[in-house]
Order: structure tokens, then C-alpha cells, then sequence
């Protein structure tokens, strides 16, 4: 067959199968003795295309082997690579998440201090790099710098400068949720999916809630505000459970997709 090459690996405790199969951008089954490896840009696909569509790992594992079925290629395991590949995905997935969370710990650390941002940032003459001028009174929040570091986590010359005051708006920042990869659960003793939680604090949300029944008031009272319908429609007539590693209850999960739903067509 045409396409196919063979590598041979020398493996010693040094450089394990594993390692050696990640250096040349496949990622392993397994730690030890891998008989499946899936290469890296295939992975970042699934991902891709999961975050967009309910993940079902089984019926992209049938139709990929279907694929290579008539390119003439065959599985040859009774099988097939639903549980190899299973594996694989799952600890790419937490993989890609580590390295996340680790570039964000670096760029936050560099946010931080000053002395990298002059740096990092050459042409700031007009614009010492005095941590002292810029208190933390006026710094976005950890989370917002942390969501992007680029809008909020450097030291930047407009919140200073004299033209803009710190109520200006510099970006706009959406969150799109897809609870659905939260939901997902891995085999029985992997750990839960670790993609980070973060609940907005109730006075947030009151004031909040607030704003916005104001600004509904002055244009129409047409309007009822979407909690109180989610609550009417979804907590009322059915028993409520958690599912496990949620802290929201599967009724506000169910109503999310309506909210959101609704908020779509508007
Ligand atoms: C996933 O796909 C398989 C095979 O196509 C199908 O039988 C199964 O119902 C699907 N699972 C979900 C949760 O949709
Ligand atoms: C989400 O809401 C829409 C519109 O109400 C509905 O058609 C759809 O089936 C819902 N999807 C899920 C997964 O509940």
C-alpha cells in the first residue's frame, strides 16, 4: 500500500514509547506499551468539532474506521479503536487544558510585574513602568485578565494618559458557555473534567439584574425577564438532581439551552 511508512522505535526507560511517539506529533493510548497513537492535528480536530456538536466519541470512531475501510485500510483489532481512541482524546483534552492553565500562570506572573511589561512593550517611553501608579483599585479583575491578557492583564499607557478615563470601554468581552463539555464524563476513575467553574457572585448578579430591569422598564414592558419563566417552565413540575461534577441542577442546564435559544433569535 502506497502512504503507509513504518518507524521503528527504540524504546528505553529514558524515552518511553509515549514520549517518543509525542516528539514526532502522535499522541499515545496509553503510558506504557501504547498500540494506538492519534496524531496530534487529528485530535485538535475532534476537539474542535465537539466543542460545536454533541461529542460521541463511538460514532466518530465508526465512521473514521468506515473511512479508512475504503481507503483500504483495516482495523485489525475485533474491537475497533473506540476505547484506544477514547483514551487518547480524553487525556489530549486534559493535556491541552494544563498547558492553558500553565500559559496563563506565566502571562499573569508577567502581567504582574512591571519590569517585564517595559520589556516586553519597547516603545513606551512616555509611559513609566511604575507599578505604584496604577493601584489595584483600578486594575481589572483577575478574571478578566486571566480570560484575556492581552485586553487586560498588561500595564497599559491609555488608563493613565489624560483622553481616557478608566470608565471608557477598551473591549467587550462575550462568554459563550457549552455546558455540554462539562457535562461529558470519562471512565469511572479518571478524574472529572477539569475545565475551571466560576460563579458570579449573588450582589453581582442582583446589581446586575437590576441594571437591567431598568433599562427594560424605560423601553418596553413587554418583556418579562428571563429568570422568572426559566424558573416557571423547569423547576415547577419536576424533581431536581445535580448531576455529578455539576453545581448547577440539570433543570438550569435545560434551561440554559433555552435562554440562550431565545437570546439567538432575538
Ligand atoms: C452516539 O453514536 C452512536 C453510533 O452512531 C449511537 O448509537 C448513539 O446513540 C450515540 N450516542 C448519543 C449519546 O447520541
Ligand atoms: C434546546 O432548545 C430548543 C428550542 O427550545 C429545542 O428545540 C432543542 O431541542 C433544545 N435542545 C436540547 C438539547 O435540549
Amino acid at each position: 500500500m502506497t502512504g503507509l511508512r513504518h518507524v521503528d522505535l527504540t524504546v528505553c526507560p529514558c524515552a518511553p514509547a509515549a514520549l517518543q511517539l509525542l516528539w514526532i506529533g502522535y499522541f499515545p493510548c496509553a503510558p506504557l506499551g501504547p498500540t494506538l497513537a492519534v496524531s496530534l492535528q487529528l485530535l485538535s480536530l475532534v476537539r474542535q468539532l465537539f466543542m460545536r456538536m454533541p461529542p460521541n466519541t463511538s460514532a466518530w470512531c465508526e465512521s473514521f474506521e468506515a473511512y479508512l475501510a475504503g481507503m483500504g485500510y483495516k482495523v485489525d483489532t475485533k474491537e475497533g479503536i473506540r476505547r484506544r481512541f477514547s483514551n487518547a482524546y480524553h487525556w489530549y483534552c486534559i493535556l491541552e487544558l494544563s498547558l492553558d492553565e500553565y500559559v496563563q500562570q506565566k502571562l499573569q506572573k508577567s502581567a504582574s510585574l512591571p519590569s517585564d511589561f517595559s520589556l516586553s512593550v519597547p516603545s513606551t517611553s512616555h509611559c513609566p513602568p511604575n507599578g505604584d501608579v496604577l493601584s489595584s483599585r483600578i486594575r481589572p479583575s483577575e478574571y478578566l485578565q486571566q480570560r484575556c491578557p492581552l485586553c487586560f492583564g498588561g500595564y497599559s499607557c491609555q488608563m493613565k494618559s489624560t483622553q481616557h478615563s478608566s470608565s471608557d470601554i477598551d473591549a467587550i468581552v462575550c462568554i459563550d458557555a457549552c455546558f455540554t463539555q462539562k457535562r461529558r464524563s470519562g471512565q469511572p476513575d479518571d478524574p472529572i473534567n477539569p475545565t475551571a467553574t466560576v460563579f458570579l457572585s449573588p450582589g453581582d448578579i442582583y446589581a446586575m439584574e437590576c441594571e437591567v430591569d431598568g433599562l427594560q422598564k424605560s423601553r418596553s414592558s413587554v418583556q418579562r425577564r428571563s429568570g422568572q419563566s426559566l424558573k416557571r417552565n423547569h423547576l415547577g413540575n419536576e424533581d431536581d438532581v445535580f448531576e455529578e461534577g455539576m453545581r448547577i441542577t440539570t433543570s438550569v442546564l435545560k434551561g440554559c439551552n433555552e435562554s440562550f435559544t431565545a437570546a439567538d433569535e432575538r
